[in-house]
């Protein structure tokens, strides 16, 4: 069913707190609806951007509804190699990729490297020889397009240390066609994160339909065109919004992307498939009232969800205790910094210590981005199945 469940009181009684929960009906659900609305489509290509979560039974889950991944290190290679992701629908992403991730792509015959410079090329090409392998690449051009999104998670302007710029695309592309162990395949783009306009989408389609037109006046053809991820999430009323706009998503560069008859588009998408079926669970340790507020102070804290703390992130957050007379709260963590809070002046049902809070929409980049700060434990996870 698409809709948000809660862990059962006998699953929360098990659970040790800070913890992540994955309800994996919805995990389910939310892949069902991307495989239907991308099927509509001929030759669209749906990978799953590593980065958001790599928790294995994750991962496998997403292995399973057969869509490829999308990685940005040797670690995650590794890691959907293991989840069983054939290399051969595996993508390697990156900025700055050190020569043994290189080398892993290589063995393992991944379908794709992602480059981003020119000095990267020719490490590829060098690593590639002394391999005796050919790698295939795909050009990460920078589309200098802005996305409405957190100023940290825009990608695409020309300010940003990704991508090659679109003025020496095709020099780029020229010196791969010379390079005698580098195939060039296709061009990469990803404009940012968090987004819910579909005019962003629409922006990238037309600035890619510009290239394309110019690569091919200069009779150069491009079998694979990769726009990245970046579809939102409602965070704001996750409950009522569990499974993002797929239909739209996809129909927006069906309708504007002019692809070639044969090409290939790729998705990499993360946030949109694990996002809402995740959740941080927490307990109350103390209720302690301030000069003129109260905080909700939390066994949980910025260690284990940190999206408040880095982007001003809002994570809805339920009482799953109780149901009496709302009270105002500041939620926050236990950590020794300031920013450790996760909301101000929020409504909830009045809290006691003992009281297990949920934080939604914390399926992607929540348990990955946990850290050892303050030497706490990483937390762990349970799922609904
Ligand atoms: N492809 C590339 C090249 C990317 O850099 C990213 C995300 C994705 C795909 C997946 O984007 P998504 O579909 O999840 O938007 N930690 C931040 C988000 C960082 C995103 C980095 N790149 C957050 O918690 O909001």
């Amino acid at each position: 069913m698409n809709t948000i469940t809660f862990p059962t009181a006998e699953q929360l009684n098990k659970m040790q707190t800070p913890c992540y929960y994955y309800d994996m009906d919805l995990l389910q659900g939310t892949l069902d609806a991307i495989k239907q609305e991308a099927a509509h489509y001929e030759h669209f290509d749906v990978h799953y951007a590593v980065k958001a979560n790599a928790n294995s039974r994750v991962l496998q889950t997403i292995c399973q509804a057969g869509l490829g991944a999308d990685c940005v290190s040797g670690g995650e290679i590794k890691a959907a190699i293991e989840a069983g992701f054939p290399a051969d629908k595996v993508v390697f992403a990156g900025v700055g990729k050190a020569d043994w991730e290189i080398r892993l792509g290589l063995e393992k015959e991944i379908f794709c490297f992602n480059v981003e410079s020119v000095p990267e090329l020719e490490v590829i090409n060098a690593l590639a020889a002394e391999a005796g392998k050919m790698a295939r690449v795909a050009f990460r051009i920078n589309p200098d397009v802005g996305a409405h999104t957190h100023a940290n998670i825009t990608t695409g302007l020309a300010e940003n240390k990704f991508g090659i710029s679109m003025r020496d695309m095709e020099m780029v592309i020229r010196l791969a066609q010379q390079m005698e162990h580098v195939t060039f395949i296709g061009l990469h783009f990803h404009i940012g994160s968090q987004i819910l306009e579909m005019d962003d989408f629409v922006a990238l389609s037309h600035r890619i339909n510009e290239l394309q037109d110019k690569l091919e006046a200069a009779g150069i053809t491009v079998p694979h065109i990769n726009v990245g991820g970046g579809l939102g999430i409602n965070y704001q009323q996750p409950e009522a919004f569990p499974v993002p706009d797929f239909k739209a998503y996809f129909a927006t560069y069906a309708q504007h992307l002019k692809l070639r008859p044969g090409q290939h588009l790729h998705f990499e998408l993360g946030r949109s498939v694990v996002g809402q079926c995740g959740m941080l669970i927490s307990r109350v340790l103390y209720v302690k009232q301030g000069t003129n507020k109260q905080f909700a102070i939390l066994d949980a804290g910025m260690t284990d969800l940190i999206r408040p703390a880095l982007y001003q992130a809002h994570h809805a957050i339920r009482n799953l205790t109780s149901a009496a007379p709302a009270e105002t709260y500041d939620v926050v963590g236990p950590i020794c910094e300031s920013s450790d809070v996760f909301d101000k002046g929020v409504e909830l049902p009045r809290a006691q210590r003992g009281d297990l809070f949920a934080l939604l929409s914390a399926g992607a980049y929540g348990e990955i981005m946990a850290s050892r700060y303050n030497c706490r434990t990483l937390p762990g996870s349970y799922y609904s199945e």
